[in-house]
């Protein structure tokens, strides 16, 4: 039956119409709407399995398919009359048909449920998205591969507790997101190949009586398979979950690199600059330069946190099978996708462009004592002390650079020599920043030929030749 002016489409039963406060609550399609390609997709994928099976007629089909041919292109348009009043994007697209091909649209909601319908449209959409984003996570792995291969020896400190711990190279630093970036894009892609199981035909909650074909929608949704239980199918929610936690994870990196740009751009560490693209002013300080985008990008990483906390809590509770509660799944996965995203365009951009000081970076690398472990090994090396020892000695070498005011390299051999006698000349040699990075050639380690081979195994990877 054809709902009348003010009637929705589930009225039949109801006397009076919802109140206008109801309806405001009620309604999704300003979010939904975002999901009416995957709408009219699964329309049209359900439509043909029913006329395949004999539910539909063929020229019912032929008409519900030419409607949604007319439908997708008024989207593209522009001129779909998206009208909120009918609560979804599902609702729009079936009263839209109706008003385009009359009687045979309302057999297309044979043998199906908005339940199961949102939920494929969801995953469609959600897998859509989590190609997008891992493309995005692979042009971020790119910049900082880039930038890494053009400061291979380029030395820094590198901190523990934010203390001058060793030296490492700059290319090795950004190496390391890379390497944590690729668990994020890869964690992306697992959570799209769990996600790939059709819902469609799971009706409202149990199933249906028509004799229908749900590998046939699986396959013309391109999903693995459908689903295997019905009430699975239509009241979890685990795999948006699980696309919000790995954004959540992929934001805590994005945010450590952040803070790290917010670092090193300030005057007191002096690393880096950001070129006027990616930096603000301040309105009264005219000296300023701020890394506006770095720290937002390290607020957006609670924000998207919070995000997957929203989901979980509206989950966590929830009988078997759907409950309205499930409406706001796509708010939230919506905002957590279009965070991140604008984050990792926001973090490639900064990485391709930022300037490094190399001179500054390599004259921090050489205060605060940063090879003195490279003097203990020495003495384990050369002079054949217990580490143990040999970090004894080491120690008091400091005091007394400290008590100076020197480094390292600056006291003379008669002054290393009063705290162990079995110091030469030769120690100075590892005393330099750049003597102890290149030393680390270890897998893993920090030195420019290690460093090297890395990047270029990424640039193969990545295909960035
Ligand atoms: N707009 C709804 C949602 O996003 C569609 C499903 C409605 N199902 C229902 N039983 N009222 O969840």
């Amino acid at each position: 039956m054809n709902p009348g002016k003010g009637q929705t489409m589930w009225g039949g039963r109801f006397a009076a119409t919802p109140s206008d406060i109801m309806n405001e609550i009620n309604a999704s399609l300003d979010v939904d709407r975002r999901m009416a390609g995957e709408d009219v997709a699964a329309s049209r994928a359900h439509a043909d399995m029913l006329a395949q099976m004999g539910i539909l007629s063929a020229s019912d089909n032929e008409a519900i398919q030419s409607g949604l041919d007319m439908i997708a292109a008024e989207m593209r348009a522009g001129t779909f009359p998206f009208r909120r009043e009918l609560e979804d994007i599902h609702m729009n697209v079936e009263a839209r048909l109706r008003e385009l091909i009359g009687e045979p649209a309302g057999r297309l909601h044979t043998a199906r449920s908005r339940n199961d319908q949102v939920v494929t449209d969801f995953r469609l959409w959600t897998r859509g998205a989590l190609a997008q984003t891992s493309h995005l996570v692979t042009a971020l792995q790119a910049a900082l591969v880039r930038r890494a291969g053009e400061n291979t020896s380029t030395y820094m400190p590198g901190f523990t507790h934010l203390q001058t711990a060793q030296p490492v190279t700059l290319g090795h630093h950004l190496l390391a997101y890379v390497e944590m970036l690729e668990r994020d894009r890869t964690r992306l892609l697992d959570c799209a190949w769990r996600l790939n199981e059709c819902p469609l035909g799971a009706a409202a909650l149990a199933g249906t009586g028509f004799p229908i074909d749900r590998d046939m929608t699986a396959e013309a949704l391109g999903f693995a398979r459908p689903m295997a239980n019905s009430l699975d199918a239509v009241g979890s929610r685990d795999f948006a979950l699980e696309a919000l936690s790995t954004l959540s994870i992929g934001a805590t990196h994005l945010s450590r690199l952040a803070e790290e740009i917010v670092l090193w751009t300030s005057p007191q560490f002096g690393f880096a600059q950001l070129p006027d693209e990616w930096s603000t002013g301040s309105s009264i300080m005219p000296q300023k330069r701020n890394p506006d985008a770095a720290e937002l990008i390290r607020a957006k990483a609670s924000l998207i946190t919070g995000l997957f906390s929203a989901l979980q809590g509206a989950v966590k509770a929830l009988p078997l099978a759907y409950a309205k509660d499930l409406q706001d799944d796509k708010r939230l996965t919506f905002e957590a996708f279009d965070t991140f995203d604008l984050c990792a365009r926001a973090m490639a951009g900064m990485v391709e462009t930022i300037r490094f000081k190399p001179d500054m970076m390599q004259a921090a690398a050489g205060r605060g004592y940063s090879t003195a472990t490279d003097l203990a090994d020495w003495l384990v090396r050369e002079a054949g002390l217990p580490f143990r020892d040999a970090h004894h000695a080491t120690g008091q070498i400091v005091a007394l650079a400290e008590s100076k005011g020197a480094e390292l390299a600056e006291l003379s051999l008669a002054d290393l020599q009063k705290v162990n006698s079995a110091i030469t000349k030769d120690v100075f040699n590892v005393l330099t920043v750049e003597a102890s990075a290149s030393s680390r050639t270890s897998y893993g380690g920090t030195s420019p030929v290690r460093v090297a081979e890395q990047v270029a195994q990424w640039t193969q990877r990545l295909r960035l030749e």
